[in-house]
């Protein structure tokens, strides 16, 4: 999978590029707060928990008593409403028991350990979640893992790893087509998923097909420039 930069190694561009497929504007990243009143992430995010913590925990923070076992009738209830089923995901079988509630999703980040799809928007708007499904691209986000059973999925982590990328990975690298990486995979899953759809051959047929990703950081110039290479060398 391609290496995506820290925070720090990151830099969102003064200006986007105009030929950038969706509306850029509509999905920048939120502006710079002026240097006199910059609070540092860290600083923010401190001040943030602690305030998150004091809002969300006092019932469970305030109590003195000695944290008890859940009553065995509400253990009973908990798996009562979870269904069993098994997944193949990168070519593994998994067994699982869950709510069937459960997106794809949140089943192969949450219950899988496989953090590489991203959750973006989780309404189907954003493409950061894309995988594939027996071999076409999905919405993670937008699709219940009871839905799967008997399915070949695949996820960023299934089609190549640092020491065998894919190509597309690697053209992704060559071309910097990533800021912050935030989209990458599902820009990668698109992509890779375009190589095998019929699109024509121009760079508007790509950016088109790949209308339904959003980059935040409006990478996609060099996107365009990365998923082309590779149509054009395989
Ligand atoms: S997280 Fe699924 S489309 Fe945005
Ligand atoms: S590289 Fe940051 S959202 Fe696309």
């Amino acid at each position: 999978m391609a290496k995506h930069p820290t925070d720090a190694e990151t830099e969102v561009p003064s200006a986007v590029d105009s030929e950038s497929y969706p509306d850029s504007a509509a999905v920048a990243p939120p502006s710079e707060a002026t240097p006199s009143s910059r609070l540092s992430r860290r600083s923010f995010l401190s001040h943030l928990g602690a305030a998150g913590l004091a809002a969300a925990a006092p019932p469970v923070l305030a109590s003195t008593s000695t944290p008890t076992a859940p009553p065995a009738a509400q253990k009973e209830a908990l798996t009562e409403g979870t269904v069993a089923l098994n997944l193949r995901v990168n070519g593994q079988s998994h067994a699982l028991q869950l709510d069937p509630r459960t997106t794809l999703l949140d089943c192969l980040r949450e219950n899988l350990a496989l953090p590489g799809t991203k959750k973006g928007c989780d309404h189907g708007q954003c493409g950061a979640c894309t995988v594939h499904v027996n071999g076409r691209r999905v919405n993670s986000c937008l699709s219940f893992a009871v839905m799967h059973r008997n399915d070949e999925i695949t996820t960023i982590e299934g089609i190549g790893q640092p020491d065998h990328l894919h190509p597309m990975q690697a053209a992704f690298i060559e071309h910097d087509g990533y800021q912050c990486g935030y989209c990458t995979s599902g820009q990668i899953m698109s992509a890779v998923a375009v190589l095998k759809e019929n699109v024509g051959p121009t760079d508007a047929d790509v950016k088109q097909a790949m209308y339904g990703n959003i980059c935040r950081c409006g990478a996609y110039s060099n996107i365009v420039a990365a998923v082309q290479q590779v149509r054009h060398s395989t």
